[in-house]
């Protein structure tokens, strides 16, 4: 996407340094500066600490990872040893492990001396991907968007996000905000409710910041706003992003995710899912039940981030004698989500799926959308 008249993915390859180097997402909105990671131990700090973020990106960001760490070392022990380290950084989006999944097998399977090459093609391969199935989104998402929601509405189109779910939370293009994207591309008359998203304000931060970027006319709200503005016909739709998809259909996300579900389907509001088949996780039959839920630090909770690195510059908003709980991520049942956007079609009831084949996993692999 376009910062400034000039292309950008989250994180690239620099073939002049053979490292990798990513956008610090920390100091957004305020600052945009590029961070140059040389180790796999870097690349494991700049996921736990959040310069990088979003599952797309943390899925790309594991790969690059273990290419540093195979460039450091490539004997097999270190290289499975750095995937450890990697896996725990983030332990709710499935695309980090799905990724590293990906890398090992082939890392083991191929001689020493070849296994650079290898990991780059790959972790290559795994960011290119990510970047075309959003690309799919966005496309698929837009065809929805005009024939579903704003067909016989002669007026602007109200969307309604929570978190980050754009071309920040991916290599490029987003989840979520790839068919707002390709709406406003497309001169659809689109405008965007931003939700905060405390307690890191990715919304605010994030969301607000890379829908200005492109032009795409928005409004940001306080986390608690969404529910009255459905009440009021104020929203047509609500598009989210995932970290981590059941086989029942359950989605987490962003906290907050699901109180939102819960107002859309008090009000009749479309309520939308975004994101690619790499964020579906087939081993896990229960979502509500079973997908993990980061726990952060309660400082995210007891301070507001300020301008620039979030920690240096928060400030406390609660007693010192206040102690608070940090839950990363919710996840919204099946049964309040009205379809599913993916690169591989668009699947408009969870109930539809399950009778066909029995699964959603059945579903992404037979169906795909005509356009
Ligand atoms: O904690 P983050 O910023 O990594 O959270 C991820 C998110 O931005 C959201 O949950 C998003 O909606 C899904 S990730 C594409």
């Amino acid at each position: 996407m376009r910062v400034d008249n000039k292309d950008y993915r989250t994180i690239w390859y620099n073939a002049d340094t053979k490292y990798v180097e990513v956008i610090d997402q920390r100091l957004l909105p305020f600052k945009f500066e590029i961070v140059e990671v040389k180790t796999t131990a870097e690349m494991a700090k700049i996921i736990l600490e959040m310069y990088v973020r979003g599952a797309g990106l943390i899925g790309a960001s594991a790969a690059w990872g273990l290419y540093l760490a195979t460039k450091e070392n490539n004997d097999i022990s270190f290289i499975e040893q750095s995937a450890k380290v990697l896996a725990q950084t983030r332990p709710t989006a499935v695309n980090l492990q799905a990724a590293l999944d990906k890398m090992l097998p082939k890392l083991r399977n191929t001689p020493e001396e070849n296994r650079l090459q290898i990991a780059k093609d790959i972790a290559q391969q795994i960011s290119d991907d990510d970047a075309s199935s959003c690309k799919r989104i966005g496309e698929l998402g837009y065809d929805f968007i005009k024939n579903k929601i704003s067909k016989g509405k002669n007026r602007r189109i109200n969307i309604l996000t929570h978190c980050n779910a754009g071309w920040l939370a991916f290599v490029d293009y987003g989840s979520a905000l790839a068919p707002i994207y390709e709406a406003y591309n497309n001169g659809m008359d689109i405008h965007v409710y931003v939700d905060e998203t405390r307690p890191r304000n990715q919304g605010a931060r994030l969301t607000a910041w890379e829908l200005g970027k492109h032009g795409v006319p928005h409004t940001l709200i306080a986390d608690n706003v969404g529910g009255h503005l459905m009440q009021h016909g104020m929203v047509d739709m609500v598009i989210v992003g995932a970290d981590r998809v059941a086989n029942n259909g359950d989605v987490a996300n962003k906290i907050g995710t699901y109180l939102k579900a819960l107002a859309a389907h008090d009000n009749n509001v479309p309520f939308v899912v975004a994101f690619p088949s790499t964020t579906f996780d087939s081993q896990i039959e229960n979502g509500v039940e079973d997908i993990p839920i980061e726990m952060r630090d309660t400082k995210e909770v007891l301070y507001m981030l300020g301008e620039g690195k979030a920690e240096e510059e928060s400030f406390r908003i609660a007693p010192e004698f206040t102690k608070a709980v940090n839950y990363g991520f919710d996840v919204t049942p099946a049964r309040l989500i009205n379809a599913y956007f993916t690169e591989n079609g668009i699947f408009e009831s969870v109930e539809e799926l399950l009778k066909g084949e029995g699964s959603l996993s059945a579903a992404f692999r037979m169906t795909k959308c005509e356009r």
